[in-house]
């Protein structure tokens, strides 16, 4: 069986073979299947962002091998040039790499460089753009006039519109109110559903990763320490503080629910469950 990523042994040294050497990532086997959506956690310096640099090929492994629909994407030139379109990545804060002088021609970026059509790039940019709800009469003026949150959601249109099979986001999330960060995990988790595409999200939030995660990797010390469902990996709460990882907050409250004897569950992981959980606690009907 062919996997939308798949990693072996992958790993990867900054400034290799001076004194300040860092196995980033260290001998790493993963395993991503199609249409999953993935969240990464792992603490500040873990190794994420280096990881997921490696799934579209922008860093090259020291050793091991990463295979994109089983094929290795460092076999040739071909290969890797073809992967970057199949695999977009999305930098934290991917507004700072806008540049060009109308919000059209960032969104027409990525599908210009693979050559298609004008109409076809019109096309994918209208669609993208209608998709991260980024305006029309936005599309002529400089990314630089718009908002914040405005130039996130073009960076990210940005990615869209080369319809990446596999979408990866690194923190998308990160500097945004609580109202935008809803709004941003809605949008992609959107996204999967009506594409179907593979994404992996990178997050330090547990509670955005349980808000949209299949299945949860967690990176420690450069390599995988755990994997599984939202349930599996956040039961483990005091692996997962070993590691700097804290269990969302709402997780907290309702185990001091529960250490007060009252019969709620202990896979409580977002607000939305926790809150619907007490709204039938109160009106007599919790009986989970
Ligand atoms: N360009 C670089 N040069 C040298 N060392 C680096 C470089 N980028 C990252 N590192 C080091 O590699 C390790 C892994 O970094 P990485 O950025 O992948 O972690 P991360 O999990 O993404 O962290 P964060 O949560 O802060 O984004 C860290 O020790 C970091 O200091
Ligand atoms: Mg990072």
């Amino acid at each position: 069986m062919n996997y939308a990523i798949e990693t072996v042994g992958l790993t990867h040294y900054y400034s290799k073979g001076t004194p300040h050497q860092v196995a980033a990532i260290s001998d790493v086997n993963l395993r991503i299947e199609k249409g999953e959506l993935v969240g990464i956690i792992g603490h500040t310096g873990s190794g994420k962002s280096t990881l997921i640099s490696h799934f579209n090929g922008l860093l090259k492994p020291d050793s091991g091998k990463v295979l994109v629909n089983g094929v290795d994407i460092h076999k040739d030139k071909e290969t890797l040039r073809n992967t970057r379109f199949k695999v977009g990545l999305c930098f934290q804060y991917p507004e700072y790499q806008l540049f060009e002088e109308t919000v059209y021609k960032d969104i027409a970026f990525g599908p210009k460089n693979m050559k298609l059509s004008e109409a076809e790039i019109k096309e994918r940019v209208f669609k993208a753009a209608a998709f991260v709800g980024v305006k029309k009469e936005h599309l002529t003026q400089s990314p630089f006039d718009l908002s914040g949150g405005e130039k996130r959601r073009v960076a990210i249109a940005g990615v869209m519109s080369m319809e990446p099979e596999i979408l990866i986001f690194d923190e998308p999330a990160a500097g945004l109110d609580p109202r935008g960060r809803k709004d941003l995990i809605e949008l992609i988790k959107d996204y999967r559903k009506q594409t179907g595409s593979t994404v992996i999200v990178v997050s330090h939030s547990m509670e955005d990763i349980a808000c949209m995660a299949d299945r949860v990797v967690v990176v420690n010390n450069s390599t995988v320490a755990m994997q599984g469902s939202v349930d599996e990996v956040y039961s483990r709460g005091e692996e997962l503080r070993s590691m700097g990882l804290n269990v969302p907050e709402i997780t907290e409250i309702f185990a001091k629910l529960r250490a007060k004897g009252i019969d709620v569950p202990a896979n409580v992981y977002t607000v939305e469950q926790g809150a619907g959980i007490l709204r039938r606690l109160a009106s007599g009907r919790c009986s989970e």
